[in-house]
């Protein structure tokens, strides 16, 4: 009879388990896998992981988006009329969830260079070692290797300015092919 009850018991726990646990998805989260991927590990093309990446990034891209300073066709109109308390929650669970390896195959020779040109230019400063992020700095270790060269470039070209000169000036120091590099540096980290 005790046994029996502890099962039950158990067996209560565990629902509830799962149903909290599927309560704690925020609902705008379903609009946001289709490019994003499920739990936010992205492949499709040009379109950046938000798994384990940091709730404070997140939030402020979101209301940069909302707000015009980061423009993007396929990302302003998801935020419009988002409230900052479900910009915060997609934050958070985003950032709770786990970044999965691509299996990126990088180039030795050139993730080479790009390790010695992130030492050169000092990105850890920002970014702390091996691209981990803190804050409002992105984590970028293991993010898709084309949407690191895609946003590199365009801090560079400064079609993307939402960055108070952070990035904007040190992008504008790296060659094409330093940007390359520093993707196949990048990617490569996980
Ligand atoms: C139709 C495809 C699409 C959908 C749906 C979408 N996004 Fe995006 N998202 C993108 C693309 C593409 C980018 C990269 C924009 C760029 O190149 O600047 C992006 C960028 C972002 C970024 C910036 C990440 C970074 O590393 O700088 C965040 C945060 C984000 N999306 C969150 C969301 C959330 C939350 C949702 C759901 C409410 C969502 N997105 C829905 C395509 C999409
Ligand atoms: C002075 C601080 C600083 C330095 C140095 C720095 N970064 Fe950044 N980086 C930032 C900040 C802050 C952001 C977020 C900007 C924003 O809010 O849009 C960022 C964003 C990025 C992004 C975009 C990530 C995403 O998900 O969209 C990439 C890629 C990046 N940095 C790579 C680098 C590389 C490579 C270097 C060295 C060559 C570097 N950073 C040096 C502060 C810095």
């Amino acid at each position: 009879m005790k046994t029996f009850f502890a099962l039950c018991v158990t067996t209560v726990m565990l629902m509830a388990g799962s149903v909290w646990a599927a309560d704690e998805v925020p609902a705008k989260a379903a609009m946001c896998v289709g490019c994003h991927g499920v739990n936010g590990n992205s492949s499709m093309p040009g379109t950046p992981s938000l798994a384990a990446q940091n709730a404070r990034y997140i939030y402020l891209q979101l209301r940069d988006f909302q707000e015009g300073r980061r423009e993007n066709p396929m990302m302003s109109p998801m935020v419009a009329g988002m409230s900052r308390a479900e910009m915060q929650e997609l934050a958070n669970y985003f950032s709770k969830q786990k970044l999965t390896s691509k299996n990126f195959k990088a180039d030795p020779d050139k993730a080479k260079l790009g390790q010695a040109k992130a030492d050169e230019t000092l990105c850890a400063m920002c970014h702390l070692g091996e691209f981990v992020g803190q804050n409002e700095i992105p984590k970028v270790a293991g993010q898709n290797f084309d949407y690191v060269v895609k946003t590199l470039k365009d801090f560079k070209a400064k079609n993307r300015t939402n960055d108070a000169g952070n990035m904007t000036s040190v992008a504008s120091t790296l060659s094409e092919q330093d940007i390359e590099n520093l993707g196949h540096y990048i990617a490569g980290l996980n």
